[in-house]
């Protein structure tokens, strides 16, 4: 074990740096821009003028977003000791920037973004209808993140002595070489390297850069959608969930010294923990309606809850049960924010 000072820089992750533009909207402002309730897209040209929209027609609240800062800030959150988490990402030179590495530097995460300075700084619409939400990502800045940010010397060093990684399929969409580099460094150093499957969408039209990566992946995330588009995407038989994280685990893989789990969340109906000869469900616990304030975030605050327990080196169970703490937390605030101190009871 480690000693809580030799901690900082062991969790590296990467992904797209969005400040999320949240509001509730009518149902017909999801139609005329032919959006569906509880989806995530990347916007398209027609989407672009929905955040200028937000702004000046609804009362919009900004939150820092952006799938795997949410989930290195949970993480940090829970720790409380600063900089163990280390962040890559593309912003631009702008205020939304500012805001972001605001926030997540005071979560206490160690931020590195690579700045481009013409292009600004990607937003992610949350449209909120009811108990649904529809996100769709304007990645801009963050689309344009490059491997050589990760050659940097410093930023070179901090990958090379982290211990865990976590990537988001949502990367995936964005720079695939760094995301191969990343998971190769893990592998060679014998080091865990986790993934989520993000959203349908990914499944659905990245399946090949998901699949070069797969063989790397020693913890794969996902919720009951993402695991069904999966499974559609790959024309497995079944809509059984237990059997699709059987078959996900069975995928190949480069270390059978450390076999593939899955971790397969499903709203409040238990998570399933699935490794190759067991499928272990935990439950969750039910909020009530009137504690809910949006599920927003659940999903990445799951990672971060069991991330935060994962780099201590604790049990799949313990780190399964915090996500679902650090879960049930966020729905309890706006966005992937969370208030106090953390309550986590191993
Ligand atoms: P994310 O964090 O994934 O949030 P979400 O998808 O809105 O969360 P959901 O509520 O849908 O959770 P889930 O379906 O993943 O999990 P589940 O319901 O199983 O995404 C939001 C962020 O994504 C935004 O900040 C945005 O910036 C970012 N983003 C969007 N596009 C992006 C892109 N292209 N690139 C990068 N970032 C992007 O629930 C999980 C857990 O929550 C459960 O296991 C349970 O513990 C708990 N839980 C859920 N529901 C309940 C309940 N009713 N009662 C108690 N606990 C519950
Ligand atoms: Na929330």
């Amino acid at each position: 074990d480690r000693s809580s000072n030799d901690r900082e820089g062991i969790l590296v992750g990467c992904g797209n740096p969005l400040l999320d533009i949240s509001a509730i909207v009518p149902m017909d402002f999801l139609q005329k821009y032919e959006m569906k309730e509880d989806d995530a897209i990347l916007a398209e040209e027609r989407h672009m003028p929905i955040y200028r929209e937000l702004v000046d027609g609804f009362q919009a609240e900004f939150l820092a977003g952006g799938s795997v800062q949410n989930s290195l800030r949970i993480a940090q959150w829970i720790l409380g000791q600063p900089k163990v988490a280390v962040f890559f990402g593309c912003v631009g030179e702008d205020e939304y920037a500012d805001i972001l590495m605001e926030k997540a530097r005071s979560a206490g995460l160690d931020v590195h973004y690579q700045i481009k300075k013409d292009v600004p700084t990607g937003t992610c619409a949350v449209l909120i209808t009811g108990t649904h939400r529809s996100l769709c990502a304007n990645l801009a800045a963050a689309n344009n993140f490059t491997i050589d940010h990760l050659d940097q010397p410093l930023n070179k060093a901090l990958v090379d002595n982290a211990l865990y990684y976590y990537i988001s399929g949502f990367f995936l969409t964005v720079n695939p070489p760094s995301i191969m580099q990343v998971a190769a460094t893990a592998l060679a150093k014998q080091r865990p390297f986790l993934m989520n499957l993000s959203a349908p969408f990914i499944s659905q039209f990245y399946m090949a850069p998901l699949l070069a990566v797969m063989p790397y992946v020693d913890i794969i995330f996902g919720n009951e959608a993402e695991a069904h588009a999966f499974a559609t995407a790959q024309g497995w038989p079944t809509e059984d969930l237990r059997e699709i994280g059987k078959r996900l685990v069975a995928l190949d893989k480069l270390n059978p010294a450390r076999p593939r789990i899955a971790i397969l969340t499903q709203g409040c109906d238990p998570v399933l923990l699935i490794q190759r000869d067991s499928v272990e469900e935990f439950p969750v616990t039910r909020l009530a309606v009137h504690e809910i304030v949006d599920t927003n975030g659940a999903g990445d605050a799951f990672v971060g809850g069991f991330l935060s327990q994962f780099v201590q080196g604790k049990s799949l169970d313990v780190c399964i049960r915090c996500g679902n703490y650090a879960a049930g937390h966020i729905i309890k605030n706006p966005g992937c924010t969370y208030t106090g101190e953390p309550q986590f009871v191993e």
